[in-house]
């Protein structure tokens, strides 16, 4: 069935919205996280990718103004609880929690901001892609560290761990064969970098 424009830019803004409020509390969780370690390696990564999470916001608030449109102030301010209360545990908790709650998150994160780019291809807005692919890799980057930290760790490497994403050319790759099947077909499903894996 062929998503009508309207609904993939209604679609678009819903998930952007998500996402803002989602990077804040992504941030103020990487904050307590990258203070509750030791290893001045980890310490550093860990504030890098607080620091891309809150570039990350900046981008899509640009995003959602071009669409004349604006964070939820329900979401914000749910995001500052969950983000605060991270913030707070990742100090209590030990080391293996907050790494095995990130990466499944990230993971998560790489699928939403390929979702928002095939609803900006939908409604026109290609102008967006390319911006939403470049969050999708950086999340990869970012589940891809976890992922690493969680298996070092001797009782993590025991965890059965979140499904591992695809390669990472592979966010670009499933969204351009999407675009030549476009061209010769009417019609839009969603298919993502897993699905291209498998098909
Ligand atoms: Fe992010
Ligand atoms: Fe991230």
């Amino acid at each position: 069935m062929m998503v009508s424009a309207v609904d993939s830019r209604i679609k678009l803004i819903a998930i952007l919205q998500l996402a803002y409020s989602g990077e804040l509390a992504a941030a103020y969780a990487y904050r307590g996280h990258w203070h509750s370690v030791r290893n001045p390696d980890q310490r550093t990564a860990i504030q890098n990718i607080e620091n891309d999470e809150w570039q990350h916001r900046k981008l899509l608030a640009d995003l959602l103004t071009s669409l004349a449109a604006g964070p939820l102030h329900r979401r914000e301010t749910r995001a500052v609880i969950i983000g605060r209360t991270l913030q707070f545990l990742c100090h209590v908790t030990g080391w293996l929690a907050p790494m095995y709650g990130a990466g499944r998150l990230e993971s998560h994160n790489v699928c939403e901001y390929e979702t928002a780019a095939r609803h900006a291809r939908d409604c026109g807005r290609k102008d967006m892609v390319d911006c939403l692919l470049d969050m999708a890799e950086v999340e990869w980057e970012h589940e891809s560290y976890f992922r690493s930290r969680v298996q070092e760790h001797f009782v993590g490497r025991r965890l059965p761990l979140w499904p591992q994403p695809p390669a990472k050319e592979m966010i670009r790759v499933s969204f351009e064969r999407e675009l030549m099947s476009l061209s010769h077909q009417n019609g839009s499903p969603y298919v993502g970098a897993q699905a291209v894996i498998e098909s």
